[in-house]
């Protein structure tokens, strides 16, 4: 199985995969994020079959949002999920983003089990994101922690600029 980006050619196929796993189903979104964000479309090719596809963007300076994936029915279970969310987490990290965030129905354990394993960690809960009224948990994975040095360099040039009053110890109590 090799993981690749999305090609025209495989509209189809993702399309079949993507209704079989969701019940909200928009062909024209998958068309404009080819146009918009290829780079962040990849899919999982068996042997020239198409099995699982992830879909992402970059939705602000530091982070990229994984908006859907999926993996055909018969081929979930063997990793494939995983394999998939390791590549888009690799683009986003070529990036330079520092975070990459989804949402998961509340109800769907197997997903939410995989990102945990992936150290995504809930964060909030959107009440009524889905159509049918369904909540929503925003889950985000820290994928590019600052830097030591970008740390440094912050509270050094704080440090040159502050200039902190003469500490009264025996003034507080
Ligand atoms: C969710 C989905 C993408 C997972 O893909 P997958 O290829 O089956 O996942 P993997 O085989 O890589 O499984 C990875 C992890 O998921 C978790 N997992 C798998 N099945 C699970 C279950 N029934 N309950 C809880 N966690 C489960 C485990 O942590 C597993 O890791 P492990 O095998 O090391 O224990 C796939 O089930 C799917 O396409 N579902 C329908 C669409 C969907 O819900 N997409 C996500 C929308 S947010």
């Amino acid at each position: 199985m090799i993981v690749r980006y999305f090609e025209p050619h495989d509209f189809e196929e993702v399309m079949q995969i993507e209704s079989e796993a969701f019940e909200e189903h928009n062909p024209f979104i998958y068309m404009n994020f080819y146009e918009m964000n290829n780079d962040c479309f990849l899919v999982a090719d068996y042997n020239g079959n198409i099995t699982a596809f992830v879909a992402g963007y970059q939705m602000s300076e530091n982070e990229g949002r994984i908006f859907s994936l999926a993996v055909k029915e018969d081929y979930r279970g063997i990793g494939i999920g995983t394999k998939l969310l390791e590549a888009i987490t690799d683009i986003f990290k070529k990036k330079a983003l520092r975070y990459a965030s989804l949402e998961v129905r509340l109800s769907n354990n197997r997903a939410q089990g995989l990102y945990r394993k992936m150290d995504f960690i809930p964060c909030w809960i959107e009440h009524g994101y889905y159509s049918d009224g369904e909540d929503g948990i925003i889950m985000k994975k820290i994928i590019s922690p600052y830097t030591k040095t970008t740390v440094e360099k912050v509270l050094s040039k704080q440090s040159r600029r502050v200039k902190w009053p003469a500490l009264k110890v025996n003034s507080i109590f």
